[in-house]
């Protein structure tokens, strides 16, 4: 649905994240001004399960959706008809959380009469990095979160190449199974991440590259030498480092992360790394990614630590791109747990 009587540059976008188990309302005016953020986060919720439960943390969305939506609204200091979208995730994520935004985000529209934009999450958390600065493409973005690990091109704004994305666990969800055998709540990446930081020293573990030329990851193997390392000491009654475990797990990773990450910039002559998703809030890797960018002479972008979790900060971001094309979204549109990002594409 395209419309062509919009001012394209300037919008003030309400968008909605309820993909996973953060309920998020925010206000940006075009594109990067964030106006209000309002994230509710359901962890407590969940952490007595060790992880997300999907139909409860749907429940959780429909209790507190109106209830943020309008928080966001009076925080940012307008009213509902200043409003010239409403966007939300449309996917990927789960299909029940989504749902719950989605129609929030549909009947929203439809009572203030104004365009839906359905948008990609992913593209969110790229797009995070909006709020740092501008974006110059070609640029190449390393999205870490709960759910994907991806090296992502982007030729041009609002086009998405994936040159590499994981082939089992995401590095999030590696975190988070290593740190609940270390004995750690939900979610455990920012535990890890301490320990890490602390440990005097640390246990050597593999690293996952694939074959040479690949962008793709594995963490899987990673988490099963930490799980190995774990279950032996406990057979040997011995106490379990958990500090030099953390430490070394956190090494492997970042090591192979920014390795790739580097690799590709410098292969696809990229502007620009964008560093993105809610692993991006790990600490060993914002410095050693720093630290190695600087050295190289690459310009590295990392969205504020509130930005690199799910917010509706970063959807907003997103959907500015299709605003400014003018390309909406009907209202007949359905959450999509599997959206690709390539098909969300501007271009
Ligand atoms: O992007 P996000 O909020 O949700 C998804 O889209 O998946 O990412 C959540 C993930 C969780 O796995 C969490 O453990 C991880 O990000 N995470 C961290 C840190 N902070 C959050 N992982 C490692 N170190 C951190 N400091
Ligand atoms: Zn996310």
């Amino acid at each position: 649905m395209i419309d062509e009587r919009i001012d394209r540059e300037h919008s003030c976008i309400l968008a909605i994240e309820t993909s996973c188990d953060e309920t998020s309302v925010a206000v940006v005016r075009d594109g990067y001004e964030v106006l209000s953020s309002v994230i509710a986060s359901q962890i407590e919720t969940h952490k007595a399960f060790g992880g997300v439960v999907p139909e409860v943390a749907s429940r959780k969305h429909v209790e507190s959706i109106t209830m943020i939506i309008e928080q966001a609204v009076e925080e940012a200091g307008i009213e509902m008809k200043d409003i010239s979208a409403v966007a939300v995730t449309q996917g990927p994520g789960l299909v029940g959380a989504l749902l719950v935004g989605v129609m929030a985000a549909k009947s929203l529209a439809f009572a203030l009469g104004k365009p839906l934009i359905g948008t990609h999450h992913i593209a969110g958390h790229i797009y995070a990095n909006r709020f740092v600065g501008d974006i110059q493409y070609p640029s190449m973005a390393l999205v870490v979160s709960g759910g994907h690990t991806e090296l992502v091109l982007m030729k041009e704004e609002g086009s998405f190449e994936l040159i590499g994305r994981t082939r089992d666990d995401a590095v999030g969800e590696a975190y988070d199974k290593v740190a609940r055998a270390l004995g750690f709540p939900y979610p455990g990446g920012p535990h890890v991440d301490r320990m890490a930081l602390e440990a005097p020293e640390s246990i050597e573990l593999p690293r996952v590259w694939l074959e040479p030329d690949s962008y793709d990851f594995s963490f899987s193997g990673l988490k099963s030498a930490v799980l190995n390392v774990v279950n032996q000491s406990k057979m040997r009654g011995e106490d379990v480092r958990i500090e030099a475990i953390a430490r070394g797990f956190q090494e492997s990773v970042v090591e192979v992360l920014v390795e790739k990450a580097v690799r590709a910039v410098k292969e696809y002559g990229a502007k620009q790394l964008l560093l993105c998703g809610g692993v991006a809030a790990n600490r060993g890797l914002r410095s050693a990614l720093t630290e190695r960018c600087r050295a190289e002479g690459i310009q590295l972008m990392i969205p504020p630590f509130q930005y690199c979790t799910d917010n509706g900060a970063m959807i907003a971001a997103a959907a500015h791109l299709k605003w400014k094309q003018g390309s909406f979204t009907p209202l007949d549109m359905k959450a999509d747990p599997q959206l690709p990002l390539e098909d969300w594409a501007t271009f």
